[in-house]
Protein backbone atom coordinates (compact mmCIF):
# COMPACT_ATOMS: atom_id res chain seq x y z
CA UNK A 1 0.00 0.00 0.00
CA UNK A 2 0.56 3.63 -0.23
CA UNK A 3 0.71 6.46 2.67
CA UNK A 4 0.80 10.05 1.87
CA UNK A 5 2.74 11.71 4.76
CA UNK A 6 2.00 15.51 4.90
CA UNK A 7 4.72 18.01 6.55
CA UNK A 8 8.54 18.48 5.65
CA UNK A 9 9.73 17.95 9.66
CA UNK A 10 11.16 15.30 11.48
CA UNK A 11 7.99 14.32 12.70
CA UNK A 12 7.55 13.38 9.16
CA UNK A 13 11.07 12.06 8.45
CA UNK A 14 9.92 9.49 11.40
CA UNK A 15 6.27 8.88 10.15
CA UNK A 16 7.95 7.65 6.65
CA UNK A 17 10.67 6.05 8.22
CA UNK A 18 8.28 3.82 10.67
CA UNK A 19 5.69 3.46 8.01
CA UNK A 20 8.10 1.82 5.64
CA UNK A 21 9.52 -0.65 7.79
CA UNK A 22 6.03 -2.42 8.04
CA UNK A 23 6.29 -5.05 5.13
CA UNK A 24 2.65 -4.47 3.54
CA UNK A 25 3.83 -0.39 3.18
CA UNK A 26 5.31 -0.13 -0.14
CA UNK A 27 5.61 3.37 -0.88
CA UNK A 28 5.45 6.83 0.97
CA UNK A 29 4.88 9.81 -0.78
CA UNK A 30 6.33 12.74 1.57
CA UNK A 31 4.49 16.47 0.91
CA UNK A 32 6.97 18.48 0.61
CA UNK A 33 9.42 16.47 2.40
CA UNK A 34 13.04 17.26 3.55
CA UNK A 35 16.84 16.34 2.29
CA UNK A 36 16.34 12.82 5.06
CA UNK A 37 12.88 11.98 3.24
CA UNK A 38 14.60 12.73 -0.52
CA UNK A 39 17.12 10.02 -0.14
CA UNK A 40 14.79 7.66 2.08
CA UNK A 41 14.20 4.24 0.30
CA UNK A 42 10.87 3.96 -0.27
CA UNK A 43 9.99 7.18 -0.43
CA UNK A 44 9.38 9.73 -2.58
CA UNK A 45 8.62 14.15 -2.16
CA UNK A 46 6.04 15.93 -3.74
CA UNK A 47 6.51 19.22 -3.90
CA UNK A 48 3.46 20.70 -2.84
CA UNK A 49 2.49 23.67 -1.23
CA UNK A 50 1.09 22.69 2.56
CA UNK A 51 -2.49 24.85 2.19
CA UNK A 52 -2.57 23.31 -1.73
CA UNK A 53 -5.69 20.68 -0.83
CA UNK A 54 -6.69 20.70 -3.95
CA UNK A 55 -3.18 19.25 -5.38
CA UNK A 56 -2.88 16.70 -2.70
CA UNK A 57 -6.14 15.27 -2.87
CA UNK A 58 -5.52 15.04 -6.69
CA UNK A 59 -2.55 13.21 -5.53
CA UNK A 60 -3.76 10.26 -3.26
CA UNK A 61 -6.63 9.82 -5.88
CA UNK A 62 -4.07 9.44 -8.94
CA UNK A 63 -1.69 7.59 -6.78
CA UNK A 64 -4.29 5.50 -5.29
CA UNK A 65 -3.34 6.25 -1.61
CA UNK A 66 -4.85 3.67 1.21
CA UNK A 67 -4.25 6.55 3.60
CA UNK A 68 -3.33 10.00 4.50
CA UNK A 69 -1.49 11.11 7.74
CA UNK A 70 -0.91 14.91 8.39
CA UNK A 71 1.93 15.91 10.52
CA UNK A 72 1.54 19.88 11.72
CA UNK A 73 -1.06 21.60 13.07
CA UNK A 74 -1.97 24.53 10.35
CA UNK A 75 -3.41 22.44 7.48
CA UNK A 76 -5.11 20.45 10.33
CA UNK A 77 -7.33 23.88 11.23
CA UNK A 78 -7.49 24.78 7.18
CA UNK A 79 -9.99 21.65 7.24
CA UNK A 80 -7.32 19.51 5.35
CA UNK A 81 -9.42 16.65 6.90
CA UNK A 82 -12.76 17.58 5.97
CA UNK A 83 -11.40 18.12 2.72
CA UNK A 84 -10.58 14.51 1.95
CA UNK A 85 -13.62 12.93 3.04
CA UNK A 86 -15.50 15.02 1.21
CA UNK A 87 -14.25 12.97 -1.71
CA UNK A 88 -14.19 9.72 0.56
CA UNK A 89 -10.65 9.21 1.04
CA UNK A 90 -8.75 8.04 3.85
CA UNK A 91 -7.07 10.44 6.16
CA UNK A 92 -5.80 10.10 9.99
CA UNK A 93 -6.60 13.49 11.79
CA UNK A 94 -9.17 15.43 13.45
CA UNK A 95 -11.06 17.35 11.35
CA UNK A 96 -11.47 21.16 11.66
CA UNK A 97 -13.63 21.62 13.91
CA UNK A 98 -12.47 18.85 16.38
CA UNK A 99 -8.63 20.64 15.57
CA UNK A 100 -9.94 23.98 17.53
CA UNK A 101 -8.46 21.83 20.21
CA UNK A 102 -5.56 23.35 19.43
CA UNK A 103 -6.37 26.67 17.17
CA UNK A 104 -8.25 27.69 19.64
CA UNK A 105 -6.65 27.91 23.52
CA UNK A 106 -10.44 29.44 24.76
CA UNK A 107 -12.35 26.60 23.08
CA UNK A 108 -9.80 24.35 24.70
CA UNK A 109 -9.86 25.45 28.18
CA UNK A 110 -13.85 25.89 28.06
CA UNK A 111 -13.75 21.74 26.65
CA UNK A 112 -11.81 20.84 29.72
CA UNK A 113 -13.60 22.47 32.47
CA UNK A 114 -17.27 21.03 31.07
CA UNK A 115 -15.08 17.58 30.79
CA UNK A 116 -13.78 18.26 34.36
CA UNK A 117 -10.18 17.74 33.38
CA UNK A 118 -7.32 19.07 36.12
CA UNK A 119 -6.12 22.02 33.92
CA UNK A 120 -5.41 25.70 35.35
CA UNK A 121 -8.22 27.84 36.54
CA UNK A 122 -8.52 31.09 33.70
CA UNK A 123 -10.28 33.60 32.29
CA UNK A 124 -10.66 34.06 28.62
CA UNK A 125 -10.43 38.07 27.84
CA UNK A 126 -12.16 39.17 25.11
CA UNK A 127 -10.70 42.68 25.19
CA UNK A 128 -8.08 44.77 26.67
CA UNK A 129 -10.18 46.06 29.45
CA UNK A 130 -11.53 43.03 30.45
CA UNK A 131 -7.80 41.56 30.15
CA UNK A 132 -6.22 44.56 32.23
CA UNK A 133 -9.08 44.13 35.15
CA UNK A 134 -8.74 40.60 35.06
CA UNK A 135 -4.87 41.13 36.14
CA UNK A 136 -5.46 43.15 39.58
CA UNK A 137 -6.89 40.32 41.03
CA UNK A 138 -4.05 37.67 39.51
CA UNK A 139 -0.81 36.37 41.09
CA UNK A 140 2.29 35.85 39.75
CA UNK A 141 3.95 34.64 38.18
CA UNK A 142 1.11 34.44 35.91
CA UNK A 143 0.52 33.01 32.07
CA UNK A 144 -0.83 34.91 29.23
CA UNK A 145 -1.84 33.02 26.13
CA UNK A 146 -2.51 34.14 22.99
CA UNK A 147 -6.06 32.59 21.76
CA UNK A 148 -5.06 30.75 18.12
CA UNK A 149 -2.41 29.37 16.76
CA UNK A 150 1.20 31.12 17.02
CA UNK A 151 4.27 28.13 15.96
CA UNK A 152 5.15 28.24 19.77
CA UNK A 153 5.11 31.95 20.36
CA UNK A 154 1.88 32.85 21.85
CA UNK A 155 2.67 31.98 25.29
CA UNK A 156 4.21 34.58 28.09
CA UNK A 157 4.95 33.45 31.68
CA UNK A 158 4.62 37.04 33.22
CA UNK A 159 6.78 37.63 36.92
CA UNK A 160 5.21 41.12 37.42
CA UNK A 161 2.24 43.43 36.25
CA UNK A 162 4.13 45.48 34.72
CA UNK A 163 5.74 42.78 31.83
CA UNK A 164 1.73 41.84 32.31
CA UNK A 165 0.54 44.82 30.88
CA UNK A 166 2.96 44.96 28.26
CA UNK A 167 2.44 41.09 27.34
CA UNK A 168 -1.66 42.15 26.74
CA UNK A 169 -0.67 45.37 25.04
CA UNK A 170 1.11 43.77 22.68
CA UNK A 171 -1.15 40.69 22.01
CA UNK A 172 -4.41 43.00 21.50
CA UNK A 173 -2.30 45.17 18.95
CA UNK A 174 -0.86 42.15 17.01
CA UNK A 175 -4.38 40.43 16.97
CA UNK A 176 -6.85 43.07 17.65
CA UNK A 177 -10.22 40.39 17.02
CA UNK A 178 -8.43 37.68 19.12
CA UNK A 179 -9.25 36.72 23.10
CA UNK A 180 -6.44 36.16 25.03
CA UNK A 181 -6.04 33.32 27.89
CA UNK A 182 -4.99 34.39 31.25
CA UNK A 183 -4.46 31.45 33.78
CA UNK A 184 -2.85 30.59 36.60
CA UNK A 185 0.92 29.50 36.85
CA UNK A 186 1.52 25.76 37.69
CA UNK A 187 4.94 24.60 38.87
CA UNK A 188 6.02 20.96 37.82
CA UNK A 189 7.99 19.04 35.73
CA UNK A 190 6.27 18.71 32.02
CA UNK A 191 5.43 15.60 29.98
CA UNK A 192 3.82 14.72 26.52
CA UNK A 193 0.81 11.97 26.55
CA UNK A 194 -0.04 10.90 23.15
CA UNK A 195 -3.31 9.46 22.62
CA UNK A 196 -4.19 7.77 19.27
CA UNK A 197 -7.96 7.31 19.09
CA UNK A 198 -11.04 6.59 16.70
CA UNK A 199 -13.25 9.20 18.70
CA UNK A 200 -14.63 6.50 20.71
CA UNK A 201 -11.53 4.53 22.38
CA UNK A 202 -8.55 6.09 23.11
CA UNK A 203 -5.18 4.64 23.36
CA UNK A 204 -1.86 6.53 25.26
CA UNK A 205 1.26 6.20 23.07
CA UNK A 206 4.17 5.54 25.20
CA UNK A 207 5.03 8.63 27.57
CA UNK A 208 7.94 11.25 25.89
CA UNK A 209 9.45 14.31 27.56
CA UNK A 210 10.89 17.47 25.39
CA UNK A 211 13.32 19.57 26.10
CA UNK A 212 11.29 23.09 25.27
CA UNK A 213 14.12 25.88 26.29
CA UNK A 214 16.80 26.62 23.90
CA UNK A 215 19.38 26.93 26.64
CA UNK A 216 21.06 24.15 29.01
CA UNK A 217 18.97 23.74 32.25
CA UNK A 218 16.08 24.26 30.73
CA UNK A 219 16.63 27.75 30.78
CA UNK A 220 16.21 30.80 27.65
CA UNK A 221 13.58 31.11 25.05
CA UNK A 222 11.09 28.32 24.41
CA UNK A 223 11.52 26.64 21.24
CA UNK A 224 10.35 24.07 19.04
CA UNK A 225 12.06 21.56 20.80
CA UNK A 226 15.47 20.35 21.38
CA UNK A 227 15.55 16.86 22.73
CA UNK A 228 13.32 14.35 23.99
CA UNK A 229 13.29 10.82 25.37
CA UNK A 230 10.68 7.94 26.26
CA UNK A 231 9.48 6.81 27.88
CA UNK A 232 9.61 9.61 30.67
CA UNK A 233 10.04 7.93 34.22
CA UNK A 234 7.77 10.62 35.57
CA UNK A 235 4.68 8.84 34.39
CA UNK A 236 4.15 5.63 36.06
CA UNK A 237 1.86 3.18 35.12
CA UNK A 238 -0.22 4.25 37.79
CA UNK A 239 0.00 8.02 36.69
CA UNK A 240 -0.77 7.25 32.92
CA UNK A 241 -3.85 4.99 34.00
CA UNK A 242 -4.72 8.53 36.18
CA UNK A 243 -4.17 10.85 32.41
CA UNK A 244 -6.16 7.81 30.76
CA UNK A 245 -9.54 8.33 33.40
CA UNK A 246 -9.02 12.03 33.94
CA UNK A 247 -7.90 13.55 31.01
CA UNK A 248 -8.28 11.16 27.82
CA UNK A 249 -11.30 10.05 28.50
CA UNK A 250 -13.04 12.54 29.49
CA UNK A 251 -12.20 14.92 26.95
CA UNK A 252 -13.12 12.76 24.61
CA UNK A 253 -16.23 12.11 25.83
CA UNK A 254 -16.93 15.75 26.17
CA UNK A 255 -16.07 16.03 22.58
CA UNK A 256 -18.69 13.55 21.57
CA UNK A 257 -21.41 15.28 23.45
CA UNK A 258 -20.81 18.39 21.51
CA UNK A 259 -20.99 16.07 18.28
CA UNK A 260 -17.40 15.85 17.30
CA UNK A 261 -15.93 12.43 16.15
CA UNK A 262 -12.55 12.78 16.94
CA UNK A 263 -9.74 11.09 15.22
CA UNK A 264 -6.33 11.40 15.32
CA UNK A 265 -3.45 11.84 17.64
CA UNK A 266 -4.24 13.84 20.54
CA UNK A 267 -1.67 15.40 22.23
CA UNK A 268 -1.79 16.34 26.37
CA UNK A 269 0.96 18.83 27.23
CA UNK A 270 0.70 17.65 31.16
CA UNK A 271 2.83 19.15 34.10
CA UNK A 272 2.57 16.95 36.87
CA UNK A 273 2.95 19.26 39.79
CA UNK A 274 5.35 18.47 42.93
CA UNK A 275 2.05 16.04 44.72
CA UNK A 276 1.69 14.12 41.53
CA UNK A 277 -0.80 15.70 40.31
CA UNK A 278 -1.48 15.83 36.49
CA UNK A 279 -2.42 19.18 35.18
CA UNK A 280 -3.09 19.59 31.19
CA UNK A 281 -1.09 22.84 29.76
CA UNK A 282 -2.45 22.62 26.29
CA UNK A 283 -3.57 20.36 23.84
CA UNK A 284 -2.08 19.66 20.31
CA UNK A 285 -3.89 17.84 17.68
CA UNK A 286 -1.14 16.02 16.20
CA UNK A 287 1.63 14.20 17.43
CA UNK A 288 4.68 16.17 18.88
CA UNK A 289 7.92 16.76 16.76
CA UNK A 290 10.16 16.05 18.41
CA UNK A 291 8.35 13.28 20.37
CA UNK A 292 7.26 11.29 17.80
CA UNK A 293 11.12 11.15 16.85
CA UNK A 294 11.64 8.89 20.19
CA UNK A 295 7.47 7.37 20.15
CA UNK A 296 7.88 5.60 16.55
CA UNK A 297 11.31 3.80 17.27
CA UNK A 298 10.01 2.34 20.18
CA UNK A 299 6.47 1.21 18.51
CA UNK A 300 6.40 -2.51 17.25
CA UNK A 301 2.78 -2.84 16.10
CA UNK A 302 3.02 -1.81 12.57
CA UNK A 303 2.11 1.85 12.55
CA UNK A 304 -0.13 1.86 9.27
CA UNK A 305 -2.52 -1.03 10.76
CA UNK A 306 -2.85 1.08 14.21
CA UNK A 307 -3.94 3.77 11.81
CA UNK A 308 -6.17 2.39 9.76
CA UNK A 309 -7.95 0.64 12.67
CA UNK A 310 -8.42 4.38 14.04
CA UNK A 311 -9.48 5.81 10.74
CA UNK A 312 -12.12 2.77 10.56
CA UNK A 313 -13.71 3.35 13.94
CA UNK A 314 -12.45 -0.12 15.04
CA UNK A 315 -9.51 1.07 17.84
CA UNK A 316 -11.59 -0.97 20.49
CA UNK A 317 -11.37 -4.75 18.77
CA UNK A 318 -7.18 -3.66 18.33
CA UNK A 319 -4.71 -5.67 19.74
CA UNK A 320 -3.05 -3.64 22.51
CA UNK A 321 0.01 -1.41 21.41
CA UNK A 322 3.40 -3.44 21.17
CA UNK A 323 6.78 -1.58 22.53
CA UNK A 324 10.23 -2.49 22.21
CA UNK A 325 11.93 -2.45 25.78
CA UNK A 326 14.79 0.04 26.90
CA UNK A 327 14.78 3.93 26.11
CA UNK A 328 14.72 6.12 22.82
CA UNK A 329 16.32 9.36 22.92
CA UNK A 330 16.89 12.29 20.36
CA UNK A 331 19.12 15.49 20.06
CA UNK A 332 18.14 18.80 17.92
CA UNK A 333 21.11 20.11 15.97
CA UNK A 334 19.73 23.35 15.56
CA UNK A 335 21.11 26.59 13.63
CA UNK A 336 22.90 28.99 14.91
CA UNK A 337 20.67 32.31 15.75
CA UNK A 338 17.28 29.84 16.22
CA UNK A 339 14.75 30.45 17.34
CA UNK A 340 14.60 33.73 16.47
CA UNK A 341 16.45 34.39 13.17
CA UNK A 342 18.23 31.04 11.95
CA UNK A 343 21.12 31.11 9.68
CA UNK A 344 20.33 28.83 7.03
CA UNK A 345 22.24 27.28 3.31
CA UNK A 346 25.19 25.56 5.68
CA UNK A 347 26.47 22.75 4.36
CA UNK A 348 25.86 19.78 6.53
CA UNK A 349 28.57 16.49 6.84
CA UNK A 350 29.28 13.84 8.41
CA UNK A 351 25.85 11.73 8.26
CA UNK A 352 27.57 9.14 6.04
CA UNK A 353 29.57 7.41 8.46
CA UNK A 354 27.87 6.95 11.42
CA UNK A 355 27.64 3.77 13.09
CA UNK A 356 24.47 1.87 11.79
CA UNK A 357 22.20 2.17 15.03
CA UNK A 358 21.94 5.81 14.73
CA UNK A 359 19.10 7.11 13.31
CA UNK A 360 19.14 10.75 11.82
CA UNK A 361 15.74 12.10 11.02
CA UNK A 362 15.63 14.91 9.38
CA UNK A 363 13.79 18.57 10.26
CA UNK A 364 15.59 21.89 8.52
CA UNK A 365 17.37 19.97 5.41
CA UNK A 366 17.68 20.59 1.32
CA UNK A 367 19.77 18.37 -1.10
CA UNK A 368 21.13 20.42 -3.56
CA UNK A 369 23.83 18.75 -6.28
CA UNK A 370 23.70 16.08 -4.39
CA UNK A 371 24.69 17.66 -1.47
CA UNK A 372 22.95 18.49 2.25
CA UNK A 373 22.37 21.91 3.69
CA UNK A 374 20.59 23.27 6.28
CA UNK A 375 17.32 24.97 5.57
CA UNK A 376 15.57 25.66 8.76
CA UNK A 377 16.11 26.25 12.49
CA UNK A 378 16.10 22.80 13.27
CA UNK A 379 18.26 20.96 11.35
CA UNK A 380 18.52 16.78 12.52
CA UNK A 381 17.28 14.86 15.14
CA UNK A 382 20.05 12.71 16.03
CA UNK A 383 18.36 9.70 17.19
CA UNK A 384 19.44 6.02 18.96
CA UNK A 385 17.87 3.48 21.00
CA UNK A 386 19.21 1.66 24.08
CA UNK A 387 18.84 -0.46 26.90
CA UNK A 388 18.57 2.47 29.40
CA UNK A 389 18.50 6.17 29.10
CA UNK A 390 22.22 7.15 29.41
CA UNK A 391 23.15 4.29 26.98
CA UNK A 392 20.56 5.61 24.56
CA UNK A 393 22.19 9.32 24.96
CA UNK A 394 25.84 8.51 24.96
CA UNK A 395 25.04 6.56 21.32
CA UNK A 396 23.78 10.19 20.52
CA UNK A 397 26.07 11.91 21.83
CA UNK A 398 28.98 10.27 20.35
CA UNK A 399 27.50 10.70 17.07
CA UNK A 400 26.79 14.26 17.14
CA UNK A 401 30.68 14.55 17.80
CA UNK A 402 30.75 13.12 13.64
CA UNK A 403 29.14 15.39 12.60
CA UNK A 404 29.02 19.28 11.50
CA UNK A 405 27.82 22.23 9.84
CA UNK A 406 28.90 25.99 10.58
CA UNK A 407 27.12 27.54 13.74
CA UNK A 408 25.64 23.93 14.74
CA UNK A 409 23.92 24.08 17.97
CA UNK A 410 22.76 21.84 20.46
CA UNK A 411 21.86 21.22 24.53
CA UNK A 412 24.12 18.40 26.21
CA UNK A 413 21.94 17.83 28.90
CA UNK A 414 18.70 15.89 27.20
CA UNK A 415 17.22 13.87 29.88
CA UNK A 416 18.60 15.22 32.54
CA UNK A 417 15.83 15.06 34.66
CA UNK A 418 15.22 11.56 33.98
CA UNK A 419 19.11 10.77 34.79
CA UNK A 420 19.09 12.95 37.82
CA UNK A 421 15.77 10.75 39.16
CA UNK A 422 17.57 7.71 38.34
CA UNK A 423 20.77 8.45 40.67
CA UNK A 424 18.49 9.21 43.49
CA UNK A 425 18.41 6.75 46.49
P1 LIG B 1 1.95 25.95 25.43
O1 LIG B 1 2.22 26.54 24.08
O2 LIG B 1 0.55 26.13 25.91
O3 LIG B 1 2.48 24.55 25.55
O4 LIG B 1 2.89 26.72 26.45
C1 LIG B 1 4.27 26.80 26.24
C2 LIG B 1 4.97 26.51 27.52
O5 LIG B 1 4.61 27.46 28.53
C3 LIG B 1 4.62 25.18 28.13
O6 LIG B 1 5.36 24.15 27.57
C4 LIG B 1 4.93 25.40 29.59
O7 LIG B 1 6.31 25.27 29.81
C5 LIG B 1 4.56 26.85 29.79
N1 LIG B 1 3.20 26.97 30.34
C6 LIG B 1 2.05 27.14 29.65
N2 LIG B 1 1.01 27.22 30.48
C7 LIG B 1 1.49 27.11 31.73
C8 LIG B 1 0.91 27.12 33.05
N3 LIG B 1 -0.39 27.29 33.24
N4 LIG B 1 1.74 26.96 34.10
C9 LIG B 1 3.07 26.80 33.94
N5 LIG B 1 3.67 26.80 32.74
C10 LIG B 1 2.90 26.94 31.64
N1 LIG C 1 7.22 19.27 21.09
C1 LIG C 1 6.14 20.13 21.28
C2 LIG C 1 5.15 20.14 20.22
O1 LIG C 1 5.20 19.36 19.29
O2 LIG C 1 4.23 20.94 20.31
Amino acid sequence: MKILVVGNGGREHALAWRFLRSERVKQVLCIPGNGGTATLEGCINVPLLLDDFAGMRRLAEVQGVALTVVGPEVPLAKGIVDYFQEANLPIFGPSRQAAQIEASKSWAKDLMQAANVPTAPYQVCPDRATALAYLEGCQFPTVIKADGLAAGKGVTIVRDRDSAIATIERLFEQRPQEPVVIEEFIPGEEVSVIGVTDGETIRPLIAAQDHKRLGEGDTGPNTGGMGAYAPAPILSSALLERVQKTILEPTLAQLRTRGITYRGFLYAGLMITPGGDPYVIEFNCRLGDPEAQVILPLLETPLESLLLACQEGRLAQFPPLQWRSGYCATVVLASEGYPDSPITDRLITGLSSLPPDILVFHAGTKRKNDQLYSSGGRVLNVTALGEDLAAALSKVYGAIGSIHFDGMYYRRDIGWRALADRSQP
